[in-house]
């Protein structure tokens, strides 16, 4: 046996060998940090203009993001705008300098920005949700408000699917829904994702005459021609819970603890 061929010699080349590829490793973790932050702060924004449906070939998402997008915070209970008189503390003052910095998942966790939901109120299973959301306003060529995005998150059967809900400014009828985040199972609840099924989405309506909310997902594919059918989308197929958990989200969201207070005040004073 040569002298290469040593126990000794073998593990101190496997052992440098780890040492360097834990290294290479390492290094690239933390100097694409930054980018792996924003790629996904890009693909955030995408799926907010693809709600609203306002992605356009050619043109970026950053530009049509800053020309046609305007970002409010919300206050949940109230449904009011934070505006300067409003925001008394520091960190309020910061969010409305810059309000799409402002992380509403990590003011979820935030004991000062949160509020801890009981079990008969917390129907999208989310234990905590921010005080403030944020909302973002679509607006036409003119400057005038068409549409309403929201975000809204919910359990689904493994995984919280965070995703945008957006409307008209009649706060009933659906432009969009679409999920940037989940861990549903491919081709089962993963199939939140799969373009035919969001394109059911567009034209439903979410509050019935009464000002309930009304959308629901049923098994099988809904005939337009029976009754409310516009307030009903074919659940997916094979996919029952993750479904109940996109109903529940919606519910929730539209509902009085998350933006049912905002769209009020939008169907009386405007937007
Ligand atoms: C490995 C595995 C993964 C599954 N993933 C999902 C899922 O992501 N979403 C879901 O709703 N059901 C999923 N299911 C199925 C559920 O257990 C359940 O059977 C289903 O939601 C019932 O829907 P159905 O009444 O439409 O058949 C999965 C089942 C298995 C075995």
């Amino acid at each position: 046996m040569s002298s290469n061929d040593s126990t000794g010699k073998t593990l101190l080349v496997a052992t440098l060998l780890c040492i360097v590829c834990s290294i290479v490793v390492s290094t690239a973790a933390v100097a694409l940090k930054g980018q792996q932050v924003q790629n996904k702060l890009q693909d955030k924004n995408r799926n907010i203009l693809a709600a609203a449906n306002m992605l356009e070939p050619g043109k970026s998402v950053q530009e049509i993001f800053k020309n046609r997008l305007e970002v409010k915070l919300v206050n949940l209970d109230t449904g009011e705008y934070l505006t300067p008189e409003k925001a008394t503390e520091q960190w309020q003052q910061e969010a409305l300098q810059n309000p799409v910095a402002y992380d509403q998942r990590k003011a979820a966790k935030t004991p000062e920005k949160n509020e801890v939901l009981s079990g008969k109120e917390d129907i999208a299973n989310i234990k905590r949700q921010a005080k403030y959301a944020t909302v973002y306003l679509a607006k036409d060529e003119q400057g005038k408000v068409e549409t309403i995005i929201l975000p809204v998150h919910g359990y689904g059967l493994w995984s919280t699917l965070y995703g945008f809900l957006a409307l008209e400014t009649d706060t009933t009828t659906v432009v969009g829904l679409g999920f940037y985040e989940h861990a549903e199972t491919p081709g089962l609840g993963g199939e939140v994702d799969n373009p035919n099924w969001k394109a059911l989405w567009p034209g439903k309506k979410v509050y019935d005459e009464d000002g309930d909310v009304s959308i629901r997902l049923v098994k099988g594919s809904v005939d337009p021609s029976t009754p409310n059918a516009e307030h009903k989308v074919d659940a997916l197929g094979g996919a029952t819970l993750t479904s109940n958990g996109v109903q529940n989200l919606l519910h929730f969201w539209l509902g009085e603890n998350g933006f049912g207070p905002y769209l009020e005040k939008v169907r009386e004073q405007g937007v």
